[in-house]
């Protein structure tokens, strides 16, 4: 794995590179109208489990390459967090007949992971920046869930905030470990088509749970 010496950090790129994709994240009306503190309970409490089985789909890969070199060198166990949605969705009482895994857009999600890991399990760590990256998001966004739905605890929100106060340390040391895995400009220009069409696949996601009736 060789790496020109001029090359931009592999994390400066993805950056850059995914901004307008990160732009066009935060315009989705989930977002927009989670924002805006009127986004319905329901639909609020119908993400938690698709979240959840994207994030059981991400995890349960870079598991199975846990032995990878390079996922080995960035991925940490405090990485796995899904089981922490339970407890969310446990406080919201979501009652649905639909499994998360019958969206179109959860099974999208794990093709996208299947094929990324079949073509170099390191483009996983492409998919991963996306779903880490926006724990930084979820984070200013819970205090809107809160506010809106009117908890004053912790509850219903965990997994909203899975590094506590950890995040920014976490999210730095992920930051330099992607720098500094020596990636060849192949498995670079992959990583960062992973991260593209994984935001992509999350707009189809906040899609297929909200699309308000005014849209
Ligand atoms: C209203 C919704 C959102 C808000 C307010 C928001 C806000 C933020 C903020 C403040 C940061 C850190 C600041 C920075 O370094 O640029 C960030 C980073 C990030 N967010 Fe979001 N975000 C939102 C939605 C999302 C969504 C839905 C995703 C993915 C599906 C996402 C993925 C990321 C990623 C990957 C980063 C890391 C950027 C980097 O430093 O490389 N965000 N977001």
């Amino acid at each position: 794995m060789t790496e020109a010496v001029n090359e931009r950090p592999i994390m400066e790129r993805l950056k850059t590179d995914t901004r307008s994709a990160h732009d066009d994240a935060e315009d989705q009306f989930f977002m927009r109208d989670l924002m805006a503190g009127t986004l319905p309970r329901e639909v609020f409490a119908a993400s938690l489990r698709p979240l959840q089985a994207i994030r059981a789909c991400i995890e349960k890969h870079l598991q199975t390459n846990a032995d990878h070199p390079a996922i080995a060198a960035c991925i940490r166990p405090y990485h796995h967090f899904a089981h922490l949605y339970d407890s969310d969705v446990e406080y919201f009482g979501v009652a649905s007949d639909r499994s998360a895994e019958d969206l179109k857009s959860v099974q999208e999600f794990c093709r996208l992971v299947k094929d990324a890991e079949d073509a170099d399990p390191v483009n996983l760590l492409g998919i991963f920046y996306v779903l880490e990256g926006s724990n930084m998001g979820a984070s200013m966004l819970r205090v809107k869930v809160q506010e809106s739905y009117e908890i004053e605890g912790s509850e219903g929100t965990g997994a909203m905030v899975p590094h506590g106060r950890d995040l920014m340390p976490r999210w730095r040391e992920f930051v330099e470990c992607m720098n500094n895995l020596g990636l060849s400009a192949k498995q670079r220009e992959a990583i960062l088509a992973s991260a593209s069409n994984t935001f992509r696949v999350m707009g189809n996601l906040y899609r297929e749970i909200y699309q308000p009736a005014e849209s």
